[in-house]
């Protein structure tokens, strides 16, 4: 029983790009159901339109502010009947307007770190700290995301890049997006085959 899933979007749009394909090629149980967008330009939406995918933009300021913005995007969601949400560069926090809506669907998020290391960063800080602390591994988490917090939650996949010499931000963030488009496509693959166990075991 194929996944209903749901993507909230802020920026270009290369996981929701990982998953439209990985779902397209039959690679992972699921079907993306509706994409969320925080601003209209996002690429991510274009990339939503391209793929035929219902798609749209909450702007907090054409919606009558960050909560109203949110909880609207939170009915879309749960009309468009998700059974999974994924933020992948969503790049607001989600207040309770949203939380309130959305009851117990699961959420996940992406975070270009190997989490806890590098948390509450935005994407090319994170790079940069990575830098500047000399460490010489980095990667991506995706997590579960609750209510109240942020860059937190339990861990559902890591993966590891390396950092090399003569690294800048750019260089190593797309080392890392490359972790992170496998990634977020194994965790999807996660909840599409517990949705299956459960399916199973009532059979
Ligand atoms: C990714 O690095 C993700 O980890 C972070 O925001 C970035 C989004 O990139 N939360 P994209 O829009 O999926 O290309």
């Amino acid at each position: 029983m194929t996944l209903r899933v749901g993507v909230c979007v802020s920026g270009r749009g290369t996981n929701l790009q990982a998953l439209i394909d990985a779902c397209r090629d039959g690679r992972v149980d699921a079907r993306i159901v509706y994409v969320a967008s925080s601003r209209k330009a996002a690429p991510a939406l274009e990339r939503a339109k391209l793929a035929g995918l219902p798609a749209e933009a909450f702007p907090p300021a054409a919606n009558g502010g960050r909560d109203a913005a949110q909880q609207l995007m939170a009915r879309r969601l749960v009309a468009a009947e998700v059974e999974l949400v994924v933020l992948a560069g969503y790049d607001r926090i989600l207040g309770d307007a949203f939380w309130d809506v959305l009851g117990d669907v699961p959420v996940i998020n992406i975070h270009p770190s190997l989490l806890p290391a590098f948390g509450g960063l935005n994407r090319l800080k994170v790079h940069e700290a990575v830098l500047a602390a000399g460490v010489s591994v980095t990667g991506c988490t995706v997590h579960r995301a609750h209510r109240g917090m942020l860059d937190e939650g339990e861990i559902v996949v890591q993966r590891r890049a390396p950092v090399l010499r003569g690294d800048d931000a750019e260089r190593l963030e797309a080392r890392v997006l490359e972790q992170e488009h496998i990634a977020i496509v194994e965790a999807v693959a996660q909840f599409a085959a517990a949705k299956e166990g459960t399916r199973l075991a009532r059979a």
